[in-house]
């Protein structure tokens, strides 16, 4: 993350430090419409959460999925939290993906799931 943005981030936090905890928003969705057998990428967009400490993860089938990618953490205008994480996959027909979100404000982990549209 650039210096700068790092030193955005940290003033949000700290602007935010007498913001109540706010559960995350959550949306799966995939970049392209899904085709069975074809490559797509899987997006879990997390948004609107106080404070900051998150933890997004993605399950094929049950099983923790590698090679995740998160953009680096944003904020709106009301300083609450944004991060988009994202996978590439390649859905099958019966496979059941989902995005894993951890929060303070959760009392455990949520998981939502894809819904797959064939
Ligand atoms: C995220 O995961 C780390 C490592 O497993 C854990 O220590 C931390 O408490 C988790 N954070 C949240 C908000 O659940």
């Amino acid at each position: 993350m650039a210096a700068g943005a790092a030193l955005l981030l940290l003033l949000a936090a700290l602007l935010g430090l007498g913001q109540a905890d706010e559960a995350p928003k959550v949306e799966v969705y995939s970049r392209n419409h899904g085709v069975d057998g074809e490559e797509n990428t899987l997006n879990c967009f997390v948004s609107g959460f106080h404070p900051p400490k998150i933890n997004i993860s993605f399950f094929k089938n049950g099983e923790p999925m590698s090679n995740v990618k998160y953009t680096d953490m944003s904020f709106n205008d009301k300083w609450y939290f944004q991060r988009l994480a994202y996978v590439t996959f390649t859905p099958r027909k019966g496979d059941i993906y989902v995005c894993r979100v951890a929060h303070s404000a959760f009392p455990e982990p949520q998981s939502f799931r894809w819904d797959a549209d064939f």
